[in-house]
């Protein structure tokens, strides 16, 4: 692992210089100034809120730990990186800058991050950093083009950065695995979780994003990020959204599953399973992911229908509205540095939106693929009292079988995540791949 970072970071980091020489140009600027960002502080606290580095400074280099740190890259000049390593004795302070990386910047190390931003060069500065205490002394102007033009090329992930991303892929799978078999043994949602970080080797503040750990109906709640601290007592079904890190990259998987005696359950998992590997079959330079997204409405209705929950036809279904109660969110959305990354909406390197389709408000991502992209592919079924008892009270409540549909809300919904990478050829499934390493 160590050696392939080594070998890729070169070419990653020639890939973001000429990207940021190329945005410098367009918008008239000398420098490129990125702060990693300060901790924020508590309300009326000597506390801070866990920091999280700036995606762009850990786009340039592994450093998740480096408050008050920043990056000054000229073109045509090593990139500098001015590295804040307080004299402290309270806290342990980031390690001296080491590893594969160091040897390609000029390396200054200061003690204060007020002391960082008095050698940042002057001139005309493209500066990106989020306002917060600390660099109030500063323009924190984040020039719209610059970020615009950023933000559409980290749509495409560099070999090192897949890299990043496999580890992370790796490290959840390890994770999931550890899980699963705390739902078969019978854990409360607060154990599983323990059980998930310890596997990761990852605090929950390191992690991408809060897990979510559900046992039976609470897999109905999307983002149910509650943990019980009891186990029920039937544990039939489990959903667990959940993510790692590697280096500032994320990870985030979702699996599903049930209990041995909750077979009706399981028949619907595998259905839904076999779909979504339908939907990551069709990651590849072209597709537009708005219409493979309306595409998995109409599996998943098909499926709905195949197990006897609805009677009307797959395109009614999807046309009236029914499949959107089973299927309330978006197929996925692009990852990379942040679970959620940039750019899902981006019509160009200068900036843009393009819409998502009518009636569906949660779609994350309406681009085409094209190779490089990183994507989440993300389908579910859930039975969800609010969006059923909506359903309920219209026309086609005639055509659901809701017998059938309350015998399955004791196991709250269904949801199978995998990240997957568009290449020129062939998907390359990170998820699947990892839980294969894994056995
Ligand atoms: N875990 C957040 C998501 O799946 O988008
Ligand atoms: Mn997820
Ligand atoms: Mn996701």
């Amino acid at each position: 692992m160590h050696d392939q970072l080594a070998a890729s970071y070169p070419s990653h980091l020639a890939t973001l210089r000429e990207r940021a020489d190329r945005t410098l140009v367009l918008g008239g600027f000398d420098h490129l100034l990125i702060a990693a960002g300060t901790p924020l502080r508590k309300f009326l606290d000597d506390q801070d809120y866990p920091f999280v580095a700036n995606p762009h400074f850990r786009h340039w280099l592994p450093l998740t730990d480096a408050p008050g740190s920043w990056i000054a890259y000229t073109p045509g000049q090593k990139p500098r990186l001015i590295f804040v390593q307080p004299r402290d004795y309270w806290h342990v302070v980031p390690a001296a800058p080491h590893g594969y990386w160091v040897e390609h910047f000029d390396i200054t190390i200061v003690r204060s991050a007020a002391e960082a931003i008095v050698l940042l060069p002057d001139g005309s500065r493209a500066v990106i950093a989020a306002a917060c205490p600390g660099i109030d002394s500063l323009e924190t102007s984040n020039p719209q083009p610059v970020l615009d033009y950023l933000h559409w090329h980290r749509s495409y992930k560099t070999p090192y950065e897949l890299a990043l991303m496999r580890e992370a892929s790796r490290i959840g799978a390890r994770a999931h695995r550890a899980a699963e078999a705390a739902f078969r043994a019978g854990r409360s949602e607060f154990g599983i979780h323990l059980t998930y970080l310890a596997a990761a080797r990852q605090t929950d503040a390191e992690l991408p994003y809060s897990s979510i750990v559900a046992l039976n109906q609470h897999g109905a709640v999307l983002h149910y990020t509650h943990f019980d601290r009891t186990p029920p007592a039937h544990s039939r079904s489990f959903l667990i959204d959940a993510g790692a890190s590697a280096a500032g990259y994320a990870s985030d998987i979702t699996r599903t599953y049930a209990a041995p005696q909750a077979a009706e359950f399981q028949a619907l998992i595998d259905s839904v399973d076999a779909a979504q590997q339908g939907f990551v079959a069709m990651v590849r330079a072209g597709q537009s992911y708005p219409e493979l997204h309306i595409h998995a409405h109409h599996v998943l209705a098909g499926v709905l229908r195949e197990h006897g929950f609805i009677r009307m036809s797959a395109e009614s279904a999807v046309e009236s509205g029914v499949s959107s109660a089973f299927f309330p969110h978006g197929l996925g959305h692009p990852i990379g540095l942040q679970v959620h990354d940039v750019a899902g909406f981006q019509q160009s390197e200068h900036g843009g939106s393009i819409a998502r389709p009518e009636g569906h408000p949660y779609l994350r991502m309406t681009r085409v693929l094209e190779p490089g992209m990183v994507v989440t592919i993300e389908p579910g079924l859930y039975f969800i009292d609010m969006l059923l008892a909506e359903l309920r009270d219209k026309p086609v409540s005639a055509d659901i079988d809701w017998a059938k549909v309350d015998a399955f809300r004791q196991y709250g919904g269904i949801r199978i995540e995998d990240d997957v990478v568009c290449t020129g050829g062939a998907p390359e499934n990170l998820t699947r791949d990892a839980f294969a390493h894994h056995g």
